[in-house]
């Protein structure tokens, strides 16, 4: 029951959320984060999250994942952070990443918040540029 009720949480919830293994491989991509990012879902499980963040961070994310796993300091969790993400379209986008660590009883995963600000950059700059 329970369990059908968390999976409907994510399943309608309005931003994106997304999980993924310590080798960063996506688990779980809900409709959300399938829709701002372009793909169906089976285009994305089991593929690596640098997928979907343009470079530099491409070719560095299993590093920054790498160095936490052997430092224990997080530079994003817990924290949050403005980053790019990189659409199948090939068109990038600003959104707002909060990540937890979610302890299984076996193993432990990545839980990404993916908050599109596309909307919000814009209206920023709106009131910059005409105050
Ligand atoms: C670390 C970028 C998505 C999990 C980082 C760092 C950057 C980054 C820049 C290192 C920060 C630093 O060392 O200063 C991005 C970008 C994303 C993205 C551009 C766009 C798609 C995700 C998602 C997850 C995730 C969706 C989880 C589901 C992690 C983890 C770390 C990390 C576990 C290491 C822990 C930490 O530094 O807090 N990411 N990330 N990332 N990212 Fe991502």
């Amino acid at each position: 029951e329970s369990e059908n009720k968390f999976n409907s949480i994510i399943k309608t919830a309005v931003d994106g959320i997304i999980t993924i293994d310590l080798h960063g491989l996506m688990e779980m991509v809900n409709p959300a984060a399938q829709k701002l990012f372009g793909y169906q879902e089976s285009e994305l499980l089991g593929r690596n999250i640098s997928m979907l963040m343009p470079e530099p961070d491409s070719s560095q994310h299993d590093g920054y994942m790498e160095r936490y796993h052997r430092t224990g300091i997080p530079h994003i969790i817990g924290i949050g952070r403005e980053v790019s993400g990189l659409r199948k379209d090939g068109s990038v986008f600003p959104f707002f990443l909060s990540i937890s660590e979610v302890q299984l009883v076996d193993r432990k995963v990545y839980t990404g918040f993916v908050h599109d600000i596309t909307q919000q950059k814009v209206s920023e700059e709106r009131l910059r540029r005409y105050a």
